[in-house]
């Protein structure tokens, strides 16, 4: 609490006072809860540019500064200090986990990464040309269908375990997505590899030769997960949230999660990032293409740059252009004509006065789809990616949400500019 209040006065009525919250870190809040018991009035704020749909102490952005917290740590000491799998610790219990924990988290999560043997088979059930965007809807929301043993939600052991099956079994899912659209055979999880080192044997092994993943590509795919965790109540996270808040399962929620990550203006934006890069093709088409993102009857948009929250720059596209030199570099394709192009593209859209009015810089789908192609996953495959490292997030967040004792289902009102109140006529008179 600041003790200010915030008084309303609408003309003709008596004034009300509103508490005003004050953040860790971050803008004040007005507590409007009582508003319409108090006013009369609702709020409108369409795409809730101006609304805080909840408390939360999991991530914090500072759109101005550029900088993301998770539990208050930086993501750039994060991706620097941490693999994946201890972000995953943070996110889920607030603090990183010391070594005797780290250890224990990273054999439990290695125990839990083989699917039901009848859950694969819903794979069948899929074209072969499937987007496996589709395939994970599908396949993630049917696991609501299995552990019946642990499906109280309202005791934290089983949402616990929730949290650990997601996180075990998303890497076996997301492979078995992609080996699936090739035609090529499933690829069982190996314990005697690291979370990330194995999702690579599961996408990349086949059957007949001995596959090393490598520690660069590795790495790199590991720090695409950490950057791409969480990122506050963004649209996806924001539909997990909505979804739990009725008790769903939450399989069922973070499957909802899925499909709302598919959009090219979310998660789905690298993949249009990529296809966008491929369409321009030359770097003489480049002025082109910054023209028709400036002009207002084209629908076309830079996919890849510009965001609700950063106005400055998105701190995880910093990280994630030094992952893209790193990979380029250790597989001899700095002078790929992919990458080329995009730092092209970066530099004139920076420089140009449209892209610094409106505060658009590069997000993190800019450069993830580079690094993801480059390690030979296809535009595809990318929001799978996304979705298998965002689903930390979304479980992190649907834990905070009911485990908190305030928390009600979520019921939105809106402003209705419909037909006035009428009677139904006879048809004759239709
Ligand atoms: C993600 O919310 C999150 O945190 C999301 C995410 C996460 O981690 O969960 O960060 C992941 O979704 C990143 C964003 C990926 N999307 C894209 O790269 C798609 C291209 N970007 C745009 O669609 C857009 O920038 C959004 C959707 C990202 C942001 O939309 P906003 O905040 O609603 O911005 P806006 O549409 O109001 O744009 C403001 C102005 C508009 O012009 P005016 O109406 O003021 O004249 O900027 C223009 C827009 O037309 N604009 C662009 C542009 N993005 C915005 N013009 C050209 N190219 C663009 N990419």
């Amino acid at each position: 609490m600041t003790g200010k209040k915030a008084v309303l006065h609408i003309e003709g009525e008596d004034s009300a006072e509103f508490e005003i919250l004050s953040p860790t870190h971050g803008d004040n809040c007005i507590d409007i809860r009582s508003l319409n018991s108090k006013t009369g009035h609702f709020t409108y704020d369409s795409g809730f540019l101006s609304t805080a749909s909840c408390k939360s102490t999991i991530t914090y952005i500072d759109g101005e500064k550029g900088e993301l917290l998770y539990r208050g740590y930086p993501i750039e000491q994060l991706a620097e200090k941490c693999n994946f799998l201890e972000v995953a610790y943070l996110l889920k219990y607030s603090e990183l986990p010391t070594a005797d924990e780290k250890d224990q988290f990273e054999r439990t999560i290695k125990n839990h990464t083989l699917l039901h043997d009848q859950l694969t088979r819903f794979y069948n059930g899929f074209r072969r040309d499937a987007h496996p965007m589709a395939v994970m809807v599908g396949v993630v929301g049917a696991l609501s269908a299995f552990y019946h043993e642990a499906a109280d939600f309202s005791d934290a052991e089983h949402r616990s375990i929730s949290f650990n099956r997601l996180l075990s079994k998303l890497p076996t899912i997301v492979a078995m997505a992609f080996k699936y659209n090739t035609g090529l055979p499933f690829m069982n999880p190996r314990n005697d590899l690291d979370y990330t080192a194995n999702f690579m044997h599961m996408m990349f092994a086949t059957p007949c030769e001995t596959y090393t993943p490598n520690p660069v590509l590795v790495h790199a795919l590991d720090t695409i997960f950490t950057l791409h965790a969480d990122h506050e109540q963004n649209a996806s996270t924001s539909t997990v949230r909505l979804s739990g808040s009725s008790g769903a399962n939450p399989f069922a929620c973070v499957a909802a999660g899925i499909a709302c990550l598919w959009g090219p203006a979310h998660g789905g934006a690298n993949e249009a990032c990529l296809n966008m890069l491929a369409e321009i093709g030359d770097i003489s088409r480049v002025g082109e293409y910054i023209k028709r993102a400036k002009d207002k009857n084209d629908p076309f948009r830079l996919m890849g740059f510009g965001h609700r929250i950063y106005k400055n720059f998105d701190p995880r596209a910093k990280l994630m252009k030094k992952v893209c030199d790193d990979v380029l570099n250790e597989l001899g394709l700095l002078d790929d004509s992919l990458f080329k192009l995009a730092k092209k593209l970066e530099k004139i859209a920076l420089e140009d006065d449209y892209f610094i009015e409106k505060k658009l810089y590069p997000n993190v789908d800019f450069y993830s789809g580079i690094v993801q192609k480059a390690i030979g996953i296809p535009t595809t495959m990318f929001t799978c990616i996304f979705s298998l490292a965002r689903a930390v997030g979304w479980m992190a967040q649907w834990e905070e949400m009911i485990s908190d004792p305030e928390y009600k289902i979520g019921r939105p009102r809106q402003l209705y500019i419909g037909a006035a109140k009428r009677d139904v006529p006879d048809i004759k008179e239709r």
